[in-house]
């Protein structure tokens, strides 16, 4: 019963939406495990970019079965709109299959996020103010809505009616518009109306996918330096990135899990506030922001730059149990001169080796980098190890031997093709269903 995770291992933004794409071939399920459409997946199929939130990028696969898992939290009219692009684009969307028991975002959680946000000022979390946090509050708070809740409006309702009140309370301490009860229960009823056919007991999907022998593949979105949980807390998104939240939210056990793919890109990014110590700014870093095209996919905000940092890197192998990895981007690194990689900190005097996950920490933390020389060639055309140039060869090594884990696809341009693959244990292959 073959189950693989993607997760990312940085701070989101890692690529994972091309690591799912190269996979996909190999896979009958692909299963959003967390968050919501705060993520944005960039998938590149020939001359078509398609910018995905919610739904599984496996979707692009008539074989594939794209499950959004219990453990996300969707915003309806956000997925209504994506199945309607791709529908529109001639896919068979029928295949996507949403949790009865995932959390529904509704209108007062995305403005209580942008209200907090604006309150918070120079304190803020920089969200990507859809919701997430409210959502998941309500979540946690029992309170919420759950899709499956959506097909009955007398249930909407009843919680609308429960909890709007107090929403209204509070938005209007914040200065912003409330809501109004028979509005949203209509709005919410018509999600319902509108989704009710892709609303599964995703469990049993992904239990029988796997009681069957096929592939499923479990596609974290954000990043596991962005986890509730192991991430610079309170710089963090709502829900547990890590590969561990594949079996809350995506409905297996941790045994039914074989491999954890981990992805990283060459250099690391980050959205919105938080510490960031090997952070770039200046022009090598605006150059790596402009030729990797470092733009929120989901904001449209320009993304922090900086060096890779191996600091983190090891807690995110470790946490995630991760048994391969990918790398993303190298592509973007020649032409510089130097590379920096950061090996350790310097944090209060001391030399400190292991990630703090609290942000006053790594806000005190400086760099310890190791320097390696640059390469001028694209690497574009590059299909193997071997025909790397030689300095881009030592910096893939070295950031294997620093995560300790065989890097064993590397990609060197947005198309699947533009993939080195490495001997490895390949992931074991399903009948494709037709
Ligand atoms: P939220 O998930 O919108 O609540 O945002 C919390 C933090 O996570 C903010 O710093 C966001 O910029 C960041 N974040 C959320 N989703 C993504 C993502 O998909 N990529 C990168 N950063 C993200």
């Amino acid at each position: 019963m073959p189950a693989s995770v993607v997760v990312g291992l940085q701070w989101g933004d890692e690529g994972k939406g091309k690591t799912t794409d190269f996979l996909s071939e190999q896979v009958a399920m692909v299963v959003r495990y967390q968050g919501g459409d705060n993520a944005g997946h960039t998938v590149v199929k020939g001359d078509e970019v398609l910018k995905l939130h919610l739904v599984p990028s496996g979707v692009l696969y008539p074989h594939i079965t794209s499950v959004i898992g219990n453990g996300v939290v969707v915003n309806p009219e956000t997925l209504i709109g994506e199945l309607d692009m791709l529908a529109a684009r001639g896919i068979d969307v029928r295949r996507v299959r949403v949790s009865r028991s995932a959390h529904v975002i509704m209108p007062y959680h995305v403005a209580l996020d942008r209200a907090n946000e604006a309150r918070l000022d120079g304190a803020k979390v920089g969200t990507t103010g859809r919701g997430i946090g409210p959502a998941y509050g309500d979540r946690a708070w029992r309170l919420g809505l759950r899709m499956g809740d959506l097909v009955d409006p007398e249930v909407i309702r009843g919680r609308i009616e429960r909890v709007l009140p107090d929403k209204n309370l509070l938005l209007d301490s914040m200065g912003a518009n409330g809501f109004d009860v028979d509005a949203l229960v209509e709005k919410a009823a018509a999600w319902g109306e509108r989704l009710a056919t892709h609303l599964d007991d995703t469990t049993w999907l992904v239990q029988s996918a796997l009681a069957r022998g096929e592939h499923v593949l479990l596609e974290g979105a954000q990043g596991t330096l962005l986890d509730l949980d192991h991430g610079s807390y309170p710089f963090v998104t709502s829900s547990n990135a890590v590969a561990g939240g594949a079996t809350t939210g995506g409905g297996i056990g941790p045994l039914q899990v074989d491999e954890v793919m981990g992805v990283m890109k060459a250099y690391a990014t980050r959205v919105g506030s938080g510490p960031f110590p090997t952070e770039l700014t200046d022009d090598i870093g605006e150059g790596i922001r402009e030729r990797g095209n470092e733009v929120g996919t989901t904001t449209g905000r320009p993304r922090r730059v900086g060096w890779f940092d191996a600091v983190p890197t090891r807690y995110a192998v470790a946490v995630n149990s991760v048994s391969s990895i990918m790398l993303n981007k190298i592509d973007i690194l020649s032409g510089l001169e130097s590379i920096c990689l950061c090996v350790a900190y310097e944090c209060d005097g001391r030399r400190l080796d292991r990630w703090p996950s609290s942000a006053e920490s790594l806000a005190r933390a400086t760099p310890i980098y190791e320097r390696f020389e640059g390469w001028e060639e694209p690497l574009h055309d590059v299909r193997s190890l071997a025909g790397l140039p030689e300095n881009a060869r030592r910096y893939v090594t070295a950031l294997e031997e620093l995560a300790g884990v065989p890097i064993v696809l590397v990609s060197v341009g947005p198309e699947r093709t533009q993939t080195i693959e490495r001997a490895w244990r390949p992931m074991r292959r399903a009948p494709v269903r037709v």
